[in-house]
């Protein structure tokens, strides 16, 4: 990269201009390959499916006036033997096919002076060969852009069969239609493929960079720099930044580079960083995910009353002689740490907790106050596209702030009181709404297939293979295909 910036002013400055991704993916030439596979098959049954216009025209044949027209025409079968896909460094992906070859039918009609006719046509085009090269880049938006950079076309031979008419309609239509035909294909194919990767890069350009996740956030895909593409593989880096819904304001701190392993046995390289899961967890304190009030109703796995607190607290238990419920209002006091380590992913949590009786005629009385520290071991997995993070207490900490009276210097009772709490009751409340996953870049209608995950210090790689899911619910499969 260095040594392609050759001056080196500007080379600084687009250093400076280009920012760490959050996020990065890679696809291989194995993945282009599945995606080659599937493209190709996708092509076949559009065009199998497309209709064409009718045409109608009139021509001097023998100094005879010959109006025809042509309709109906389908693209009857479609046979690529041979495609092969590759990257071409610097530029992107190249796309070929060799010995392809077509029938075409259509029904004919023509008038002439003194002579109508009618029937039906049939073109073979064989020894097509086409490549194509696209050029992929990134657009002032951050999202994917891909160009035509280069069509060839070769076409061995179109041949056109008559099904009923005379010899004179036959040279007339072989005069008029195998020259034209093989002319079109030879001017206008590359012009329409032009035209298709035109109408998918608008679509590219219509994809939201921002995706939900849940009610709380949501993900910047934005490309931070152009998508790197080498002779293996295709880079693309991700900004990957996690939002609280309805701002968009960037995080206090940025993504520290990172690089994805040496490999290429998977389709898909997913590398996700320690900014990713700091920025989700400065989006989910923003949007109040560790602000939890805990209520009798709630705490269904123990008894939720002054009583647990008698001992800690003695006047507690003199102010109440019978038991009232309790509410405990436990929130984090600043984003909780995040740690990806090659031995796992921890959550530091530290925050605090108001401890209120509730009266019988319902005047919710203040208790305590205290600290809290929670450390957590931070459960990855991937699971439908979706990275889902699970958190587990490990330990929890609590010192005594403030009280309506004197307290006992005994704190490790209500210490384990509130692990329990939180290991029963809010640490699953957390889970559950974190519990939708955060959304992982992919291509449409595609499945990660056995995925594999290797944390790393600072970032994490999953690893897979993707499987391209038909519209109608089929899976298509992986290995029956050439
Ligand atoms: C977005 O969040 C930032 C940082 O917390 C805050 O300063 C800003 O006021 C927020 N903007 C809106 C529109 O809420
Ligand atoms: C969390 O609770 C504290 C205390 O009640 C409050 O100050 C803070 O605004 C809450 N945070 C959110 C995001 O709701
Ligand atoms: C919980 O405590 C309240 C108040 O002491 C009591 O009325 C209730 O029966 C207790 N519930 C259970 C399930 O022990
Ligand atoms: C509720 O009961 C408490 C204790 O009995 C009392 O101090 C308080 O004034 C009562 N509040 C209301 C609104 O009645
Ligand atoms: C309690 O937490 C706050 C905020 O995290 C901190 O400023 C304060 O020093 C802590 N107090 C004790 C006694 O730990
Ligand atoms: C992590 O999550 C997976 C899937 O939910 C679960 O099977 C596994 O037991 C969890 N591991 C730990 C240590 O909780």
């Amino acid at each position: 990269m260095l040594k392609m910036c050759y001056p080196f002013l500007l080379c600084l400055l687009s250093l400076q201009l280009e920012a760490n991704p959050g996020l990065k993916v890679r696809i291989t030439q194995k993945g282009l390959d599945y995606g080659r596979r599937i493209g190709m098959e996708l092509l076949k049954q559009a065009v199998l499916k497309e209709t064409f216009p009718s045409w109608s025209g009139q021509e001097s044949f023998s100094f005879v006036k010959v109006n025809y027209r042509i309709s109906g025409l389908r693209i009857n079968t479609l046979d690529f033997p041979e495609t092969s896909a590759s990257f071409i460094p610097g530029t992107g992906i190249s796309l070929s096919v060799a010995r392809a070859s077509a029938t075409i039918s259509a029904d004919w009609r023509m008038k002439a002076w003194l002579l109508r006719d009618q029937g039906g046509i049939t073109v073979s085009i064989s020894g097509l060969f086409i490549a194509v090269v696209f050029e992929v880049s990134r657009d002032t938006t951050g999202r994917l852009s891909v160009l035509l950079h280069n069509c060839q076309l070769i076409i061995n031979s179109v041949k056109v069969k008559l099904n009923g008419g005379s010899s004179w309609v036959y040279s007339f239509l072989s005069h008029y239609l195998e020259k034209p035909i093989q002319t079109k294909l030879d001017k206008n194919l590359c012009l329409n493929i032009k035209y298709k990767i035109q109408m998918m890069d608008a679509q590219l350009r219509k994809l939201k960079v921002l995706s939900p996740i849940d009610a709380f956030a949501q993900i910047d895909y934005a490309l931070v720099s152009p998508p790197a593409v080498f002779k293996s593989h295709v880079n693309l880096d991700l900004k990957g930044t996690v939002y609280p819904v309805g701002n968009h304001t960037d995080p206090p701190f940025v993504p520290a580079p990172f690089a994805l392993p040496n490999q290429d046995d998977s389709m898909l390289y997913l590398g996700v960083s320690n900014y990713f899961l700091k920025s989700a967890s400065l989006a989910y304190y923003r949007a109040g995910l560790f602000n939890i009030t805990i209520s009798q109703e709630l705490a269904t796995s123990f008894n939720l009353t002054t009583s647990i607190f008698n001992d800690f607290v003695p006047e507690i238990g003199l102010y109440h002689v019978t038991a009232h419920p309790v509410l405990l209002k436990l929130m984090a006091t600043s984003p909780p740490a995040v740690s990806l380590q090659a031995d796992g992913c921890s959550l530091h949590i530290t925050g605090c907790v108001d401890v209120f009786a509730v009266l019988p005629n319902s005047t919710i009385q203040y208790l305590f106050t205290g600290n809290l520290t929670a450390s957590t071991r931070a459960n990855l997995t991937v699971t439908k596209q979706k990275l889902i993070i699970s958190l587990l207490l490990k330990r929890l900490r609590f010192s005594l702030l403030h009280s309506i009276a004197g307290f006992s210097e005994q704190v490790s009772q209500v210490e384990n009181f509130l692990s329990y709490a939180l290991q029963s009751v809010v640490i699953p409340v957390i889970n559950g709404k974190l519990g939708q996953g955060f959304p992982l870049p992919n291509l449409a209608r595609t499945v990660l297939i056995r995925p594999v995950m290797k944390m790393n210090q600072g970032h994490l790689v999953i690893s897979t293979d993707v499987l391209y899911k038909q519209k109608g619910g089929g899976d298509e499969d992986l290995h029956s295909h050439s």
